[in-house]
């Protein structure tokens, strides 16, 4: 059994129903379609489309942040669609994601030590004092920031370096899963990779599962082991990378293609 399985998912959003339009009108927006797809442990999907074509959402469903309006989720041969509430709060904890923007995402209050225990803390609320230290040194070696940096704040660091500090905060609570929602978008071109070999590097020594979202195809071509590419809210291509990228079967994924200008080499 795939450590993660999508069959037949929907999120359907009901569109028109605000002040300005009679709700007589209102309209559904598809934003997940009737999404299928399985990924191992230890692997990393590339997920794929242009802006609004329902990748965000499709990765707050699998966190059961929005619910599903149809379909199963299983994760690591758990149904997620069975459990009840209090069950997904702790569930959660399995999911954690990374985001674009890690000044954004960061508390600007909070030291570097401040907030991985607080991430800490969510999954081993008991740990303190030298437990807690040799946990957070951990953390903090494993995204390649010097133990030094635990009382500086995220002002005082460059963006690559906060987005391996937003990457250590994900990692503290022992996730199952990571979503990363454009993660290198906002960064230098230099340090785009340093934080690609970085997630690749974590997904292999801790068979950590990730999904990577990006727009940019020669990034996910880069980091990904299997590809989905999104589509009006359906997954209308999905395999091996190298067989997605060398031989396209959708119309709409040789367009993709056909948008990047070049690609750097695989081993860059
Ligand atoms: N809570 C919501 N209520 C109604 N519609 C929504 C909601 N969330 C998303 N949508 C709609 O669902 C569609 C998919 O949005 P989503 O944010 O998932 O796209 P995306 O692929 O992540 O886009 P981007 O690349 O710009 O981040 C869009 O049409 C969006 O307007
Ligand atoms: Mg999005």
């Amino acid at each position: 059994m795939p450590f993660l399985q999508l069959d037949n998912v929907s999120t359907h959003f009901s569109a028109g129903s605000g002040i300005f339009q009679p709700k007589k009108q209102a309209d559904v927006i598809k934003a997940v379609d009737n999404v299928s797809l399985s990924l191992e442990q230890g692997e990393i999907l590339g997920l794929v489309g242009e802006s609004g074509c329902g990748k965000s959402t499709l990765s707050r469903t699998i966190m059961q942040l929005v619910p599903a309006t149809a379909g199963n989720i299983t994760l690591d041969g758990q149904n997620l669609s069975d459990l009840p509430a209090r069950q997904i709060r702790q569930k959660r904890l399995d999911f954690q994601m990374i985001f674009q923007d890690p000044y954004a995402s960061l508390n600007p209050r909070m030291t570097v030590f401040s907030t991985l225990a607080e991430a800490c803390r969510q999954r081993h609320p008991q740990l303190k004092g030298e437990a807690l230290q040799n946990h957070i040194d951990q953390l903090m070696l494993r995204v390649g920031l010097d133990r030094r940096f635990a009382r500086k704040y995220p002002h005082e660091f460059s963006g690559g370096q906060r987005q391996r500090i937003a990457i250590a905060r994900a990692l503290a609570p022992e996730p199952k899963l990571i979503i990363a929602d454009e993660p290198v978008s906002a960064l230098d071109v230099s340090i785009q990779s340093q934080i690609l070999n970085l997630l690749i590097q974590l997904s292999r020594e801790l068979q950590l599962t990730m999904i990577f979202i990006s727009h940019d195809l020669s990034v996910v071509r880069y980091i990904a082991d299997r590809i989905a590419v999104m589509h009006q809210g359906g997954i209308v291509e999905y395999g091996g990378a190298e067989q997605v990228f060398n031989h396209p079967e959708h119309p709409y994924t040789r367009k993709l293609l056909n948008a990047v200008p070049a690609l750097p080499s695989v081993d860059a």
